[in-house]
This record gives structure tokens, sequence and C-alpha cells, in this order.
């Protein structure tokens, strides 16, 4: 809609003292008011559509006239709003001169008399440029204002709503021990899991390194050498880190044995390109010895024991005697025994497995594991008395 304005000016007859003057400036100021009402009324509004010709009511015309005075002035601004530019102007124009006759028919006391008052159009109507609705740069502005807002108020509601962990303060309040490392998200593990130490130096190979340092100084005089790698829920990413705490520990001269003691979704064989039909559940049910079941691997000093075929019970055999005594042979020959696990609150086989262990690695996945479900997978630790756990 395009908006056209014109001014109008009304005066009254007066005498030529001050007093006149004045007395005459008074009655222009309240006549003002009751022309504004004539200026929005139908009976100009027909005069105007007769005058020009045009094809709508005089209702409807009335409704896009808006005349207002200034408090104390004797001045009338028309505003005429229509959807095209020019007839917004032509009928402002038309509309102002025939009040112009309005006012001079209705001011005459009677014919051939001076008009009381006079009205005159001090300034005509010309073709509005820019459309007055819709309004597109406030609309923009508007939207884009009220966008951010909505956008900021929903970024700190989804902050105060999000139960995840996130930051190391979190994590130790909830597990009640301190973090030890800090893996950040690498794309490249999604394809090979494993990292070359040898000829690596990005920052999660640095973050493992540092993750490896700590574990080494976690009990000086007797740092964990079996160390259970487990998580509260799948996919926090237990056997990527599993492999490469064990890459890390074999970097740096020591002997490691990688475990897979998740034996219902068993992924070290496929991660490191092992056979891995005979493993930790062929030997503990007597199919094999420890010896055979070992497998060597490509990278020096990492020897792998994988999971074997998944066993009926896997909770009872990773529980048993002899699963407790093959782990403590596996102290006895290398220096590092790392056994990856499954989830602590799908299973019960991580935390049987942490009783025969020295430690027990925790992995949250930032932003996605709960606070409340690393809380208990602690508590089940706990629960089953396993040795100091720490997060990751
Ligand atoms: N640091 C990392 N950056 C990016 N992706 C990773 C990282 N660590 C692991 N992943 C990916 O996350 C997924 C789950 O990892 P992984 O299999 O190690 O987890 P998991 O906890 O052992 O799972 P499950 O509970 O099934 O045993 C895999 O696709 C893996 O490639
Ligand atoms: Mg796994």
């Amino acid at each position: 809609m395009y908006q056209a304005s014109t001014r109008l000016f009304v005066s009254t007859k007066s005498g030529a003292s001050a007093a006149d003057l004045y007395q005459g400036n008074r009655l222009s100021q309240d006549r003002v008011l009751s022309y504004t009402q004539l200026l929005m009324g139908e009976t100009l509004a027909q005069r105007t559509i007769d005058k020009l010709g045009l094809h709508m009511s005089a209702k409807t015309l009335s409704e896009n006239v808006k005349a207002t005075a200034k408090a104390d002035t004797v001045l009338i601004d028309v505003k005429v709003l229509d959807r095209s530019p020019i007839r917004a102007r032509d009928i402002a124009n038309a509309l102002s001169d025939e009040f112009v006759v309005l006012v001079s028919e209705l001011e005459t006391p009677k014919p051939g008399a001076q008009p009381d008052a006079r009205v005159v159009v001090e300034q005509r109507a010309s073709i509005p440029e820019s459309p007055v609705v819709p309004k597109t740069t406030r609309n923009i502005g508007l939207g884009i204002a009220f966008g951010a807002l909505v956008g900021v108020g929903l970024a700190v509601l989804r902050d105060q709503l999000d139960n995840t962990v996130k930051d190391r303060k979190t994590i130790e309040e909830l597990t009640g021990v301190g973090l030890v490392g800090s893996v950040p998200l690498d794309k490249e593990r999604r394809k090979h899991a494993a990292i070359s130490f040898e000829t690596e130096n990005s920052s999660t190979a640095e973050a493992l390194r540092k993750l490896r340092t700590n574990l080494q100084f976690l009990g000086v005089d007797n740092p964990p050498r079996v160390i259970v790698v487990t998580s509260s829920t799948p996919a926090e990413g237990k056997s990527t880190t599993a492999i490469n705490v064990a890459l890390a520990l074999a970097e740096a001269d020591h002997n490691v044995v990688l475990v897979d003691g998740d034996m219902r979704r068993p992924a070290l064989a496929k991660y490191l390109g092992l056979v891995g039909q005979v493993g930790f559940s062929t030997v503990l049910s007597g199919g094999a010895t420890l010896a055979e079941a070992l497998q060597e691997t490509q990278f020096p000093r990492l020897t792998v024991l994988t999971a074997g075929t998944t066993p009926p019970n896997p909770s009872e055999l990773l529980g048993s005697l002899t699963a407790h005594k093959l782990l403590n042979e596996l102290r006895s020959q290398f220096d590092y025994v790392i056994v990856d696990s499954s989830p602590l609150l799908a299973v019960t086989d991580a935390a049987v497995l942490s009783t025969n262990s020295d430690g027990v690695l925790i992995m949250a996945r930032f932003g996605q594991t709960k606070r409340d479900q690393l809380a208990h997978a602690v508590a089940s630790l706990k629960a089953v008395g396993a040795p100091s756990s720490v997060p990751c």
C-alpha cells in the first residue's frame, strides 16, 4: 500500500486588532478538530469518488483516509492509502480540493456572503516512492532481531536442559575421581581405529600419549598394569581407545597385550584385521591354550587376545576362576594388560572383569553420555568393589 499526504491550512475571518487575530486563531483551532472528522467522512469520500470516477464505495475510501491535527495549530495532515501510488496521490489531491469546496459551502452563512472560515491546500501530494505496507526493511530488521532473540533463547534453554557430560568438573564430581585424559574427535579413527604412533603426531596421538603418561603415574609405586576399559553405554569409544592406549604403551617400549573382554560385541579382531574365531572365550572354555590364542600384530610389542566365539554365558565365564587365572598369567607375561569390555549399564561383564584388574578406565563421550548414566556406571563398579576407576 502507498501513502500520499497533503497538508491543509485553516483560517478564519478576523479583524485587524491583536485581540481579533487571537480570537480568529482560536476559532480556527476549534474548527480543525471538526474538519478532521469531515475529512474522514463518507460525504467527502463520495464527492472525491464522483470527481475522479473511481469504482469504490465511499466507505472503503473513507477508511483509507486519515486526517490528523497537531494540537494548538491550524494545520491538518491528510494521508491517503491506496494500492497504486498514482491513485493515492490523485485521491489525496482531489479529496483536499473537494474539502476546500465543502468548507466554503458549510462556512458561508448566506449566499454571496464571505465565508467564516477558509481552507487552503498548503501542500499538495506527490507520488509516493516506496510502499508503507509491507515495510520490507523494517520487517526484515524485526525478523532478524526476533530470530536472534528466539535463537539465543533456544540455545540457553538447550544448555539448561542439556544433561550430558561436557567438562572436567562435572565428570570429576560425578565419578569422584580425576579425569586422566581427553581424546579429541578424530574422523580418521572411524576408518582406521589404530594410530601408527611411530609416524603420527596428530592431536589424537598426543592426547593418547598424555593419557599413557597419566596412567603410568596414577600409582607411582604400583602403577595399574591390568586395566579394564569400559563406559556406561555402547559406542562411547571403548574399543578404539583401548587399542590406542595399548599402542601408546607399546610405543613407550612396554610389552602390551590387548584383550577383547567384550564377548557380546567383539570389535578388536575387526578393528585390527585379525582372526577372531580363537580367543578369550576359547581359552576359558578349554578349547585352546593361551599361547595358541595370542596373536602377534603388525605393531611392535603389541599382542592381542581376541574375544573368540560368543559363548552363551559371557558374564559367568568372565567371572570364573579360570578367567582370574588367565588374567594373572597375562600379567606375568606382559608389562600391561589392556582389556576392552562391554558397556556397564547393559551387562555386568565389565564390572565382573574389573574385579580382576588394577584399575578401570571409564570412557564418557562429550555431549552424548548423560550425567546420570555415568553416575550409574560408576555406582555399578563400586557395587562390585572394583579397584580405583578413572574417567577418560
Ligand atoms: N576419537 C574418536 N573420534 C571419532 N570417532 C571415534 C573416536 N573414537 C571412536 N570413534 C568411533 O565411534 C564409534 C564407536 O567406537 P568404538 O567401537 O570404539 O566404541 P565402543 O564403546 O567400543 O562401542 P561398543 O559399545 O559397540 O563396543 C566407531 O565408529 C568409532 O570409529
Ligand atoms: Mg567396543
